[in-house]
């Protein structure tokens, strides 16, 4: 079972009574993920872990993860960071953390545990910390039962990854000998390009394996990202139609109604393309466009999602500007409120030319898509924080009612966030005397037909990190062939006389996104 909406009892609306019905609450992933759900004891070392990563998720999903049993019996965590921490104030900060961000219920959960959670100071730079922290490691291991299993967690900003590799390799705290285990999870950002990303490759495989090494994508862990899979591969009747034959185009949108706020500095080095795109969505496109893979494991799945990157040519700097669209949010009136535009957030140049809004035109060149574009969009201030798929289905070939105009579209939406769920939107004769035909829609809820709380994406990710099933993460060439892509793009608008767009705050983005779809096509407006 995964590591959400336990212990929600299933709901089928057409039936009269509620009923339990065990096959509808496997792992959209299968029963090769499932048989391997336990996790082994273990040491999670978080460097970093005076951040707000560790507050605001980790130790809340830890504690999820806890109060649904799902934590193996012999469990710690060390915080590594450079504060003067003690113990006592390290727990402090993350019972406020989970007391404001857990799950129901997780704050005794963590009074429960609170003595396996201890804290490490030191430099990640210092050779000795991690002399210090393996002698530590060691005793927790005869308290707490950890069997010399180890997860680190680099949580720390990216400058600091290259002094932690070296030392956790020197150390020898990168080795896994005699059946222990030591796996290292990385935050994203996984480098700036695809140089960076390279290089950091190279530094984790001087100290771990592939195997060894988890890359962090929090979409990958969310419920209905997963649910693709499910969409796609658990049902006989969505298949045969995803491809180019029916398929018009598709759509994903990765809106959200909030601005950078204090993350201007680190935004403003990113833009939305490195925030979002290269990541989040080129793994939800993979997932959309994927082949079916020969099996549910780690590396058949994450061979399929890499083809279809590896199917998306580089674009030339002469081609971007035709087939992208960056933009900036403009200062406006945004829910009753004056919202700042980009270049007034705390951080970012006022002549600053970084996109908080993108657009972009895939094509994915193989048999299945060659002729179906993809269309992309992400941005900050938009109208509302919305994720979704929208798989667009041709005309049927002949336009029989309302004197031949055409009809609208065919679309199969998949709400990633938030509403979570999957819609079909068809057409249906309006009651009357006139054949008069309007949209209605098939809706599938997800709230509403299996309860429960929703658990948080770092909740499954730690616990496959555990478990040490990297399917919902991103192998080495996944990361390498989206960088590529993206590369490209950035390449093109460095180039290119063309200056970011701008939009108001609180809009679907600037104009320009529209010519983006040609003549026949409009973005949705979620
Ligand atoms: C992060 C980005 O990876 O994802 C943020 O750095 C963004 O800028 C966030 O706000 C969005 O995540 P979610 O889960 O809220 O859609």
């Amino acid at each position: 079972m995964h590591a959400g909406r336990r212990g929600g009892n299933i709901k089928d609306p057409t039936m009269s009574t509620t009923q339990t019905d065990p096959t509808t609450l496997v792992n959209p992933l299968g029963d090769e993920l499932r048989s391997t759900r336990t996790a082994k004891p273990c040491v999670l070392v978080i460097f970093g872990a005076t951040g707000d990563l560790t507050k605001r998720k980790l130790v809340p999903s830890l504690m999820g993860l806890s109060k649904d049993g799902l934590l193996p019996p012999g469990f710690a965590v060390v915080g590594f960071a450079r504060r003067p921490w003690s113990d006592e104030s390290f727990r402090n900060e993350l019972a406020d953390g989970v007391r404001l961000f857990g799950r129901t219920d997780t704050v005794a959960a963590f009074d429960a545990v609170a003595d396996a959670f201890s804290y490490h100071a030191a430099d990640f730079a210092d050779a000795e910390g991690y002399r210090d922290l393996k002698r530590k490691l060691d005793l927790i291991d005869q308290k707490r039962g950890t069997s010399g299993n180890r997860i680190f967690y680099l949580a720390t900003p990216p400058s600091a990854y290259s002094s932690i590799l070296s030392n956790l390799a020197a150390s020898g705290l990168s080795n896994e000998q005699e059946g222990r285990f030591a796996r290292i999870i990385v935050e994203k950002p996984f480098g700036h390009d695809l140089p960076t990303a390279e290089a950091l490759n190279n530094q984790l495989r001087e100290g771990f394996r592939e195997r060894q090494v988890f890359r962090i994508d929090h979409y990958l862990g969310k419920e209905t990202v997963q649910n693709i899979l499910a969409l796609r591969f658990a049902n006989g009747i969505f298949e045969p139609l995803w491809n180019e034959k029916f398929v018009d185009h598709v759509q994903l949108t990765v809106a959200e109604s909030i601005g950078v706020g204090s993350r201007g500095a680190y935004f403003e080095e990113s833009g939305i393309i490195r925030d979002m795109i290269q990541n989040h969505l080129m793994q939800v496109l993979s997932l959309v466009a994927m082949e079916p893979p020969a099996a549910l494991t780690a590396d058949a799945v994450r061979d399929e999602k890499v083809k279809v990157l590896k199917a998306i040519r580089s674009f030339r700097p002469e081609d971007v500007d035709r087939a992208t669209v960056r933009a900036q949010y403009a200062s406006a009136l945004f829910g009753g409120e004056e919202a700042k535009g980009y270049r007034e957030e705390t951080g970012v140049p006022a002549a600053s030319t970084t996109e908080t809004y993108a657009a972009v035109r895939l094509q994915v060149e193989n048999w299945r898509w060659s002729g179906t574009p993809f269309y992309l969009r992400a941005g900050k201030r938009l109208a509302r924080r919305v994720t979704e798929v929208a798989i667009q289905f041709k005309q049927p070939p002949l336009h029989l009612f309302e004197g031949g105009r055409p009809v609208q579209p065919n679309v199969l939406l998949l709400r990633i966030q938030p509403d979570e769920g999957v819609a079909l939107r068809f057409g249906a004769k309006v009651p009357g005397p006139d054949m008069r035909i309007r949209d209605v829609r098939m809706d599938f809820r997800y709230g509403a037909a299996f309860g429960g709380e929703s658990a948080d994406a770092y909740e499954r990710l730690l616990l496959d990190a555990m478990v040490g099933d990297g399917t919902l993460f991103a192998r080495r060439d996944e990361v390498e062939e989206a960088w590529r892509i993206v590369d490209s793009i950035v390449s093109g608008w460095k180039q290119s006389a063309r200056k970011p767009e701008s939009y108001p705050a609180g809009t679907w983005g600037p104009e320009a996104a529209d010519k983006l779809l040609g003549t026949c096509r409009t973005w949705r407006k979620p």
